[in-house]
């Protein structure tokens, strides 16, 4: 595997890479890797020649009071699990490589569609952030395929709407979310779980996966579903942010008639905000 920290660089081996007629697919990351992110390579090499995976904490896509600093910086364990899966690239920009006129003064992408609810409501500026630096990484990597994972449902259906809209070139492939044993959605902010916390964090997902299951059997009164969920995670001490019934597509409030459902959620440990969500098909698939 070639770590590479310019443009230049990451530009001029993949032009080579294209002229000997292999195809690029790409992992896009902010690093501290797990499981699930190696998933997602394994995912873009059966499906491509080359595999670039890129590690950026994207200052732009975090809020003032939010934890960019503290974002776990691991690049020596990163490219040693990265070299395990066989990458063949792994490019690590500076930022001011990725902003070089600053970032009041970069050209943003804005989805306005879904970016400012859910995860957009909690986090103003938070997608704004994402699609932009996407688009960039994009630009410098001009993959054939990417993969984004299904954890981040909301930055996925943002990510593809943008690509629909901007004619960007590039196939989105979805990697299913990869979880701990007791449910807990795998995530490099899961080391901020205290050793307290850690026996009932799968609260979340438990609390998701009991929504779906009364959706399942019939229940229609999403917000009562919603309030219930919220206080099944108060009781495990946890403050829940949302709880969302939504239409898997639009990611807007579902109709009672909706079949293809996501139920979105977000929760505060004492210093970490988890996310995670279930998907469910009603009727027939
Ligand atoms: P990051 O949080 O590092 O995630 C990188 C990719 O891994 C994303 O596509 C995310 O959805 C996926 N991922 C993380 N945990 C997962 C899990 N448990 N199961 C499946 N996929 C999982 O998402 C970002 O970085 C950034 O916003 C980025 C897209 C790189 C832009 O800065």
């Amino acid at each position: 595997m070639e770590l590479l920290h310019h443009i230049k660089s990451i530009r001029k081996a993949l032009k080579k890479a294209r002229q000997e007629g292999k195809t690029i697919g790409f992992v896009p990351t902010m690093g501290n890797l797990h499981n699930a992110h190696l998933a997602l390579v394994t995912q873009a090499q059966a499906l491509c020649d080359v595999v670039v995976v890129s590690i950026f904490v994207n200052r732009m896509q975090f809020g003032l009071n939010e934890d960019w600093d503290k974002y776990p910086r691991t690049l020596e364990q990163d490219s040693q699990k990265l070299r395990g899966v066989g990458c063949d690239y792994l490019f690590c920009p500076e930022e001011s490589e990725v902003y070089p006129n600053g970032m009041d003064a970069q050209t943003r992408v804005i989805v306005p569609s879904m970016a400012k609810v859910l995860c957009g409501a909690s986090r103003p500026g938070h997608f704004e952030g994402v699609t932009t630096v996407v688009s960039k990484l994009f630009n410098i990597v001009q993959p054939d395929i990417a993969v984004f994972g299904i954890k981040d449902y909301q930055q996925l259906a943002i990510i593809r709407r943008m690509v629909e809209d901007l004619c960007m070139p590039v196939e989105l492939v979805a990697g299913e979310i990869v979880r701990e044993a007791d449910g807990l959605a795998m995530s490099s902010r899961n080391g901020f779980i205290t050793a307290d916390e850690r026996p009932r964090a799968n609260q979340l997902n438990r609390s998701l996966n009991w929504i779906k299951s009364k959706i399942e059997s019939g229940e229609r009164d999403f917000l009562r579903l919603e309030a219930e969920a919220k206080a099944q995670m108060s009781e495990a001490g946890f403050r829940a942010d949302y709880v969302s019934v939504c239409n898997g597509k639009t990611l807007e409030p579902a109709a009672a008639d909706d079949l293809n459902l996501c139920v979105l959620g977000a929760m505060y440990t004492q210093s970490a905000r988890l996310i995670d969500n279930v998907s469910l098909t009603l009727g027939e698939a």
